[in-house]
């Protein structure tokens, strides 16, 4: 399979879509079944005539029910992007070749509906046996090496007479560029069943360069859902995915969302996965060398295990715009799919997208054996054994920060690095919340932030290391540091900086329940005081909030980096939904240092919003 490990870097070739034969998949034939699949990379292709040559382009009408997922972006190169689309069932023909026209947008607030492919239009041609029913009718096209760099794209696909949706994408800067601006759109945790997609339709009218996804882009579960039409009744009829279809049937569900397609038509993507994707607090069996978890009928069965990831990683590459190294002939999982790289945006900045699940040993068990609860501090934590991100995505991602010369280091990762106790107030004392996050890595947490402050140390100055962070259904701003554990260099204790390597913004779910909501507390515990207290308890988180969904913007320039936090009703089905900006903090270039930014807990809906004296306002105006 065409991969480019070389330098999992903005010149990749992406390895992209599954081609699973009906025949191995969800059967019990087990794993090597799929080992006889063959797969595809995404369909490079070559500019045609510029009029398009022939009738392939002749467009009778825009159609959404041929495309009913809509158009998406991601995986931006300075020269392009893949670009991606699905065609319906009902719609395909065998012998049909897809076209794709791809022309410079205006400017970067022309909406996509003004997309003019009259003039200046680049024409490809997708063959026919490019677009098949083994794919799920799904298409994948590379632009990469055919555009412009630092240039917003409007592209649409054709078939058949039949125009797409018009996306937009965005390609990266050169490397030796110096934008004045990067701006991305965070999320995370679109859980279906639990809300509507309101945030994604504001992300949408953001004036960003990227969306960031940091994982739970889907979650494995089918059920009736909390509010009216987002039930979702998986084809398998469990209750959880167990086959390649649940897993199609669920990626389907989620981007036939007219709200979730608004955001995806209009910003290109970039991702990192989670563990719903696949499968709940999930981890890898580094003794017996399958995946595991507690949370699944196939937990302990390394074949059925082996074949649920397979099967799952197939409809992730063929519904995600993703720009991974994927291979779905390999044998081993670790040579099938390879997630993590990195976006340079010219001399401003620098992405780094890790994965957090597939190469993670167990995090450490409490004494009844569970791994995912709140749990006493455990020894365990510290094992040197025990890693998140595995050696060798270890050593590229500290080497990544360290080498980078971009101002600004952004760390796209999926669950919390910082310590978080919460408050648990009887006998036992603290509880580390969850050692499904860093918290259960210690060790190793403590090794990438020891280099890393060696580094810093070593220049004389902060390494500009901002931490995006999703999965935990609240929202974060707080510091990263070498050691959680020594009190007396926490703040407000003097000295507390000195342990300081960056900070660390979370992202809440955009739809899923709040982990406040999803939290037995006391009945009688007031939200705040929940909040006040883990504040109190972890000195070096600024702020959290446990009880609201919703978004986060991050805005990077030379002299700082701006976080915004939106709160956006996730109970009405609405682009409009009511959005509140939440808070704001700023971190100065140079400096590992949050500083809130004044009035930015003024309420501001999305019909009223009025600028006030805070940046973080003319965000919250986008609409
Ligand atoms: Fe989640």
């Amino acid at each position: 399979m065409p991969t480019n490990t070389s330098e999992r870097g903005e010149e990749s070739t992406a390895t992209r879509r599954a081609v699973l034969e009906a025949a191995g998949a969800g059967s019990a034939v087990g794993a090597m079944a799929t080992l006889f699949s063959t797969g595809a990379a995404a369909t490079d292709v070559d500019p045609e005539p510029a009029s398009g040559g022939d009738d392939l382009f002749d467009v009778e009408r825009t159609a959404r029910a041929v495309f009913p997922q809509s158009v998406a972006s991601g995986g931006p190169t300075p020269a392009g992007a893949i670009v991606w689309t699905r065609i319906d069932e009902a719609a395909y023909e065998a012998n049909e070749p897809v076209g794709l026209q791809v022309t410079p947008a205006p400017d970067d607030s022309t909406p996509n509906e003004a997309a003019d492919f009259s003039t200046d239009t680049q024409h490809f041609r997708v063959p026919a046996a490019e677009l098949a029913p083994g794919d799920d009718y799904t298409l994948s096209v590379d632009l990469d090496g055919e555009l412009d760099a630092d240039r917003f794209y409007f592209y649409r696909f054709v078939f058949d007479g039949d125009a797409s949706p018009v996306g937009r994408l965005r390609t990266l800067p050169e490397p030796d560029a110096d934008p004045d601006r990067l701006k991305l759109a965070c999320a995370s945790c679109n859980r279906y069943e639990q809300g509507y997609y309101g945030a994604f339709a504001h992300m949408a009218r953001e004036d960003a360069d990227y969306i960031v996804h940091l994982g739970d882009f889907i979650y494995e579960y089918g059920g009736s859902g909390d509010f009216p039409g987002r039930g979702i009744q998986l084809p398998s009829g469990k209750g959880v995915a167990h086959t390649l279809e649940d897993f199609r049937h669920l990626h389907r569900t989620y981007r036939g969302d007219e709200l979730m397609q608004s955001a995806l038509e209009r910003h290109t993507f970039v991702m990192t996965w989670d563990d719903h994707e696949i499968v709940n607090n999930r981890w890898w069996n580094y003794e017996e060398g399958y995946p595991n978890t507690t949370s699944h009928p196939y937990g302990d069965d390394p074949e059925k295990m082996r074949q649920l990831y397979v099967e799952g990683i197939a409809a992730l590459v063929e519904y995600l715009p993703f720009r991974v190294d994927y291979d779905p002939d390999a044998e081993e999982l670790f040579d099938r799919f390879e997630l993590y790289r990195r976006f340079r945006f010219g001399g401003l900045a620098e992405i780094l997208m890790t994965d957090e699940r597939l190469y993670r040993s167990p995090p450490p068990e409490d004494e009844f054996g569970q791994r995912d609860t709140a749990t006493p501090p455990s020894r365990e934590a510290d094992d040197p054994d025990r890693t998140m991100l595995g050696t060798e995505q270890r050593e590229w991602f500290v080497d990544g920060v360290t080498s980078s010369p971009a101002t600004w280091k952004i760390w796209g990762n999926s669950v919390l690095n910082a310590a978080l106790k919460t408050t648990n107030l009887g006998e036992q004392g603290s509880f580390y919340l969850n050692y499904d996050a860093w918290d259960g890595y210690e060790y190793e947490r403590q090794l990438i932030m020891g280099e890393l402050k060696r580094e810093a140390r070593s220049r004389g100055q902060a390494l500009n290391l901002v931490t995006l962070t999703g999965d935990m259904h609240a929202y974060v701003a707080g510091y990263l540091k070498t050691d959680y554990r020594e009190p007396e260099r926490q703040a407000p204790f003097p000295g507390a900086e000195k342990s300081r390597v960056g900070v660390e913004f979370m992202s809440p779910g955009v739809s899923s329940d709040s982990l406040g909501e999803a939290s037995p507390t006391p009945a009688d515990l007031e939200e705040d005081a929940v909040e006040a207290a883990v504040e109190s308890q972890n000195p070096h988180i600024e702020w959290f909030n446990w009880s609201r969904s919703g978004y986060t913007t991050i805005e990077f320039t030379d002299d700082g980096a701006v976080y915004t936090a939106y709160e956006v009703d996730r109970s009405v089905d609405a682009a409009d939904a009511s959005k509140r900006l939440l808070r704001a903090y700023r971190v100065p270039e140079g400096e590992v240092e949050l500083q809130e930014l004044s009035g930015s807990r003024t309420d501001v809906t999305s019909a009223t919003s009025s600028a006030t004296d805070v940046d973080a306002t003319e965000e919250a105006s986008d609409d």
